[in-house]
């Protein structure tokens, strides 16, 4: 039997979800906040997609910048995520607080995060209203990736990164790499 829910009290059962950094410069300002809800929205032109509600001081900074970058986190770097994810800018400055190392972007202003195994760098192209989140659409200029952490073919090095991945309500887990299996249909 399964049990079958209309008026939705919670709104998670789609996780797992990689986490990212998502965030951006404007003027004096950089601040980022951990995103689990993003998307790829399309390869040609690269176009990648995160949702930030219009609560989170990160939502007035990608407005106003115009650009942003998404910086994927692997398992070891859970506290920051937690961290980045629980605290907001309105109350402290977290790039400080939490000693968040950055990087310099190639083509935008706004910077990257060293510890990312894999950074994006985006130019606004879009915003849609959905709901209590904003779609920050963006066109994928730059990628930054730590060395051997993808193969040729761009699929992601299990053995040297285990991603990090977000169940809600605080709770995070990885993959089992020997899990990993090749399969191709007759
Ligand atoms: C693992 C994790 C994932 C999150 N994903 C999102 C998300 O996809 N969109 C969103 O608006 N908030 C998300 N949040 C909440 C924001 O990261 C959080 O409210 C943060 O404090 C906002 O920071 P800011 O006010 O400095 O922008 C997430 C929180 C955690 C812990």
């Amino acid at each position: 039997m399964k049990k079958i829910s209309s008026q939705l009290k919670k709104f998670q059962y789609f996780y797992p979800y990689t986490v990212a950094l998502v965030g951006a410069r404007s003027e004096a300002q950089t601040n980022f906040m951990s995103c689990a809800w993003h998307t790829a929205l399309s390869f040609e032109p690269p176009l990648f997609g995160v949702l930030v509600s219009k609560k989170r001081f990160t939502h007035q900074l990608i407005s106003k910048a115009r650009e942003f970058t998404v910086n994927f986190l692997a398992f070891q770097t859970v506290k920051l995520a937690a961290q980045m994810g629980r605290r907001s800018a309105y109350d402290m400055d977290k790039l400080k607080e939490f000693q968040v190392k950055l990087a310099p972007s190639t083509v935008i202003q706004s910077p990257v995060i060293e510890e990312a195994y894999v950074s994006f760098e985006c130019k606004l192209a879009e915003i849609r209203a959905f709901g209590d989140h904003d779609l920050f659409a963006g066109e994928v200029l730059a990628v930054h990736e730590r060395e051997k952490c993808f193969n040729a073919e761009g699929v992601l090095n299990v053995r040297k990164i285990s991603p990090l991945l977000y169940l809600g309500n605080d709770f995070y887990i990885t993959i089992n790499p020997d899990a990993l299996q090749h399969v191709v249909p007759d």
